[in-house]
């Protein structure tokens, strides 16, 4: 499944909860202010500022599969990150670097062996992967109600069995991160409700469905995000489970 692309501006409005969190996984990354850090699945940049200010004499790569996000990233952050759009599965890089941060990212890519092997790569040894991404369990009654209104009609021609989300487990993923070779392997999941901002269904379409609506027509969207949105009620809060991730870069296997 290759990357949708994203709305930035309304994500900039509405995942306000989302880059909270960033902020805390963040705070988790110990820095001494010199050190090249790749953010992997920037987005809109608003971690990657943080990230930025933590580091006055280093280096900052931020990365992103979506065009728009990195457009706004690079607005929002200037001469201050080197932003790139690439994807992260597929991920080469000029140098290695210190550390990787990685924020409400991961989930969004289906083979999380080849992805760890990926992030290796770019990351020295030594080096600190601090991570966080929806795990086993993250907003099941939107994953649920997304996929009874994919099963139906009109939408089940182009949706029908589609879920674009892997949704792992702690000990499943320290697994794949030692096989990936990393060492100093810590995982776990953290429950954590989230307040859509006001906006549930812009919330609904920009933050979560955004890989659902870009295989149905235009003129189905509002019908699509609809049909989710009226069996979930309210939605004055996301109820997201998410998975940490912290692990050391063990050697590099010789190429
Ligand atoms: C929910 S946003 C998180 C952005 C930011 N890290 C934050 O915390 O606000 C998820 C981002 O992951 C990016 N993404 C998804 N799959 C990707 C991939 N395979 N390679 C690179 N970026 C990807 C999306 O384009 C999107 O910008």
């Amino acid at each position: 499944m290759s990357p949708h692309d994203w709305n930035a501006p309304s994500y900039d409005r509405v995942a306000t909860g989302v880059v909270a969190l960033g902020h805390e996984v963040l705070d988790r990354l110990t820095l001494a202010g010199d050190e090249t850090v790749l953010d992997a699945g920037c987005g809109a940049g608003a971690v990657t500022e943080q990230l930025v200010a933590r580091l006055p004499r280093g280096h900052v790569i931020a990365v992103d599969a979506s065009p728009a996000m990195v457009a706004l990233a690079t607005e929002r952050l200037g001469e201050g990150a080197d932003v790139r759009v690439a994807d992260l599965t597929t991920l080469e890089l000029e140098t290695t670097v210190d550390a990787i941060l990685s924020t409400a990212t991961l989930h969004w890519v289906a083979d999380h062996d080849a992805l760890f092997t990926r992030l290796h790569g770019v990351l020295r040894e030594g080096g600190r992967l601090v991570a966080q991404c929806g795990g086993a369990g993250n907003v099941a009654d939107v994953r649920f109600a997304a996929a009874n209104a994919s099963s139906s009609p009109p939408f089940a021609e182009a949706l029908a069995g589609f879920d674009p989300w892997t949704f792992a487990g702690a000990r499943e993923t320290e697994e794949r991160l030692r096989a990936a070779g990393f060492t100093d392997v810590r995982c776990w999941l953290e429950p954590r409700k989230v307040p859509t901002a006001g906006a549930p269904e812009e919330y609904l379409r920009t933050v979560m469905l955004g890989a659902h609506l870009e295989r149905l027509d235009p003129a189905s969207h509002d019908a699509f995000v609809g049909a989710v949105l009226a069996q979930l009620g309210d939605f004055e809060v996301a109820r997201y489970v998410r998975l940490n991730i912290e692990a050391t870069a063990g050697p590099r296997p010789d190429r």
